[in-house]
């Protein structure tokens, strides 16, 4: 029997268009644009304004700009999934949201919650849809509007984290291109150094919560640095030598950017040259699910049939790991 593969044939990104910069972080928190650039690599970030809005929203734009690059109708799609960690609502999933604003009513749609592995965990998700031999088009977003959860008092995370959200398409190909492999890791442990407090089941919304600022993000960054320096640069290694792939090899390194000092770590643990990584931390800082579309939307125009790619995560959770994909498509 021909084995199927998920390859992704059309890649689409939203930011919105609200600039947050350093100088304004610092009109509010002891910090400055000298500290975070050099301590994350951030100068701004976009923040989604106006009332009434949420992830649907970008996940909306990200959608229709995908459907018009690969000429998808929404009635041909037959799964769509959405990662985000700040959808619309608790329930039902935004997923569910966006098709049905997007008009797709011939499809099943549900949410993953892996924080910033979302895209590896949901990309792994689609694609055995996809290899099933019965789903023909996977539509994938990933996104978080980052800044409803965001305390901009608290120095320690507002620098951190920006809005935005892309989408991939995936179908089937019987050449070899596509996902090749996949290494996906959680430890719940690490859950004490990245969370939010309340909100959830264990601590439902009340004044007081409200009051102890416990529906922001809480992050330990020391701890979690040292997590994701070792785990994401330690599991792109070994999908390296599960591979027998040398740096030579690959000509993309796509990392999740979360700070510029866990994307160098991991580039010179692969010994990737400056010119093969993907990095716009600068521009719009930690979209949390969003940043691996984001970066692939960018890039998409120098990426050619045949690429290899390796694509690398690390997030709440704790989350984290490393897909092997060769890009399908030439630049259009
Ligand atoms: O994508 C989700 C996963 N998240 C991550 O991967 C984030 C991982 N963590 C990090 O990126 C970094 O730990 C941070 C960027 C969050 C923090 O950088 P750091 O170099 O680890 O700083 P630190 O937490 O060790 O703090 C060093 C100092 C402290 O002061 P003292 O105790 O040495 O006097 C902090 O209070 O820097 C201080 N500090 C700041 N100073 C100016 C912390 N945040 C700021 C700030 N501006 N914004």
């Amino acid at each position: 029997m021909t084995k199927i593969n998920a390859a992704i044939t059309g890649v689409a990104g939203y930011v919105p268009d609200y600039i947050l910069t350093n100088d304004e972080i610092a009109k509010n928190v002891d910090t400055s644009d000298e500290w975070i650039m050099t301590r994350i690599g951030i100068k701004e970030r976009r923040i989604l304004k106006g009332e009434g809005l949420g992830m649907s929203d970008m996940g909306v734009k990200a959608v229709e700009q995908l459907f018009a690059k690969t000429g998808t109708k929404p009635e041909e799609v037959d799964l769509l999934i959405c990662c985000t960690i700040t959808g619309d609502m608790q329930f039902p999933a935004t997923a569910n949201i966006i098709s049905d604003k997007m008009g797709i009513r011939n499809a099943f749609s549900f949410d993953i919650s892996a924080a910033c592995s979302g895209f590896l965990f949901g990309f792994a998700t689609a694609a055995k849809y996809v290899q099933s031999g019965m789903y023909k088009k996977v539509v994938l977003v990933a996104g978080d509007k980052m800044s409803s959860i965001i305390d901009y008092k608290d120095r320690a995370v507002s620098p951190i984290f920006g809005d935005g959200a892309g989408a991939v398409l995936l179908e089937p190909t019987t050449e070899d291109l596509g996902l090749i492999d996949e290494i996906l890791h959680t430890d719940g442990m690490g859950r004490k150094y990245l969370h939010m407090k309340a909100g959830g089941s264990l601590k439902p919304a009340t004044h007081a919560t409200i009051d102890a600022g416990e529906h922001f993000v809480f992050q330990d960054g020391r701890h979690v640095f040292k997590h994701a320096v070792t785990e994401m640069a330690d599991v792109a290694a070994k999908m390296m030598e599960k591979h027998n792939l040398s740096h030579s090899d690959i000509e993309w390194l796509v990392p999740h950017q979360a700070n510029q000092r866990i994307i160098d770590a991991v580039a010179n643990r692969m010994e990737m040259t400056k010119e093969k990584v993907m990095v716009n931390i600068e521009k719009y800082g930690n979209t949390t699910n969003g940043t691996i579309p984001l970066l692939l939307n960018e890039w998409e125009s120098q990426l050619k049939k045949g690429d290899k790619l390796i694509i690398a995560s690390f997030g709440a959770g704790f989350t984290w790991g490393a897909l092997y994909l060769k890009w399908a498509y030439d630049p259009k």
